[in-house]
């Protein structure tokens, strides 16, 4: 069994990546985990066009696709976010966005 932990911070070595690490030796003893860092992957905004509704894909085509790659691998996935003026950080509102 997967599983992706998602460390949702643009900061790649602050307070939300220690949580993932303690997050990943948690869950070390059940599955095979992976760690990644949103601030890792560039991506563009939804821009709405709602082709995704009919096709279930987005047009358009950048590292969205890497991220939903790891997502399809995983059989477990924990996202860590900090607060960002009481919601989670622009880059994974962004990335729930395309995703979805
Ligand atoms: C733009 C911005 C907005 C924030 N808004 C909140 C907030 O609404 N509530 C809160 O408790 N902390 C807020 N914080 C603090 C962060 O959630 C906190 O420092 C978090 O640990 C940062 O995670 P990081 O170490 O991965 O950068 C904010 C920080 C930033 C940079």
């Amino acid at each position: 069994m997967r599983a992706l932990i998602i460390n949702c911070s643009p900061v790649k070595t602050g307070a939300t990546a220690e949580i993932v690490n303690i997050v990943s030796e948690g869950l070390a003893h059940r599955y095979d985990s992976r760690s990644v860092c949103i601030a890792d992957y560039s991506f563009s905004f939804c821009k709405g066009c709602r082709s995704c509704h009919t096709t279930a894909e987005c047009v358009q085509h950048d590292d969205v696709d890497k991220l939903m790659n790891e997502f399809e691998q995983a059989d477990v996935i924990v996202s860590v976010a900090p607060s960002y003026w009481a919601d989670v950080p622009g880059q994974f509102k962004a990335f729930i966005d395309r995703f979805l």
